[in-house]
């Protein structure tokens, strides 16, 4: 499987993001890909731990390896927002691209001594590791808070990055998942901040409802991760119930023209962000694509 990290360090280097989008089975695996390959865009395939614990760690594996040979777009696997150990060890067994290992709800000794146990499991591996210790706000599939409770100094999160040895970052920049009601407050420049300090890739949660240009602030200071998931459920239940709506007002009940309904929907929804990113095209800069 291709490296996140080497995604990631490219992206930086180009000044662009990789786009990571939540997928939740294989119809909206199919249409990330799909849009990916449309948009010649390397792209992060993120599945959510009650995903994984819905699909099966190995079953995803293949699905995604299918996928990302038919799509021929330089692609990675991520477990996204992940306490389970237990998961951990059966994704880096599968050898997924990365995860991330979210500590946020234990405080700092005891996230970081876990951390560094989880990156030592993953790299034995050559699983990389995205790192949370503090909370970024909202709750995703089951995981995360509604308020924060653990934010640290940026020195010192780079500090105990370094001594668990993770290879990308996950700090509170403001953001937080899931729909927005009203603007965020966001913080491009800690996201600076974290880059002068380091050389670790910066990852930005909670992407949904952020404009182009609160996008491009992220970017410009050196974020080249960026992670969509709400935007994705909701393009997947929305073309869903509209194409059920019609299906109980016809009463035609065939599952195919559904699937193809929700591919759409998926695909056009998440289409924008490559271009956004500035991601799209290339996936031609990659070697063998
Ligand atoms: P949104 O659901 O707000 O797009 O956030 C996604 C995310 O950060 C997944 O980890």
């Amino acid at each position: 499987m291709i490296s996140t990290l080497s995604l990631l360090q490219a992206a930086e280097r180009d000044k662009y993001a990789v786009p990571a989008f939540n997928i939740f089975d294989e119809s909206s695996l199919q249409a990330v890909m799909a849009a990916a390959k449309e948009a010649r865009s390397p792209v992060i395939i993120q599945v959510s731990t009650r995903t994984v614990r819905m699909i099966g760690v190995d079953w995803m594996a293949q699905l995604f390896r299918n996928a990302a040979a038919q799509a021929g777009v330089p692609a990675a696997l991520h477990l996204d927002h992940c306490p389970d150990v237990d998961i951990i060890r059966q994704v880096v067994k599968a050898e997924w691209s990365s995860l991330l290992f979210d500590a946020s709800h234990l405080g700092f000794e005891e996230a970081v001594r876990q951390t560094a146990e989880v990156v030592r499991l993953a790299h034995a591996n050559r699983v990389e590791v995205e790192s949370e210790v503090e909370n970024i706000v909202g709750v995703e599939d089951g995981i995360g808070v509604a308020r924060p409770t653990h934010s640290y100094s940026a020195e010192r999160i780079v500090a105990a990055a370094r001594e668990a040895r993770v290879d990308f970052l996950a700090p509170h920049l403001g953001t937080a998942h899931g729909e927005y009601h009203g603007r965020p407050q966001i913080r491009p420049e800690r996201a600076a901040e974290f880059r002068r300090l380091c050389a670790m890739p910066i990852v930005l949660h909670g992407g949904t409802g952020l404009t182009t240009e609160e996008f491009r602030s992220f970017i410009d200071a050196g974020v080249s991760k960026i992670n969509i998931s709400t935007a994705v459920k909701r393009a997947y239940m929305q073309s869903a119930l509209a194409f059920l709506e019609t299906a109980s007002m016809t009463d035609e009940w065939e599952p195919g023209p559904l699937l193809r309904a929700v591919h759409d929907g998926v695909r056009e929804a998440v289409a924008p962000f490559f271009d956004i990113f500035g991601s799209a095209g290339k996936a031609e800069s990659w070697p063998g694509h």
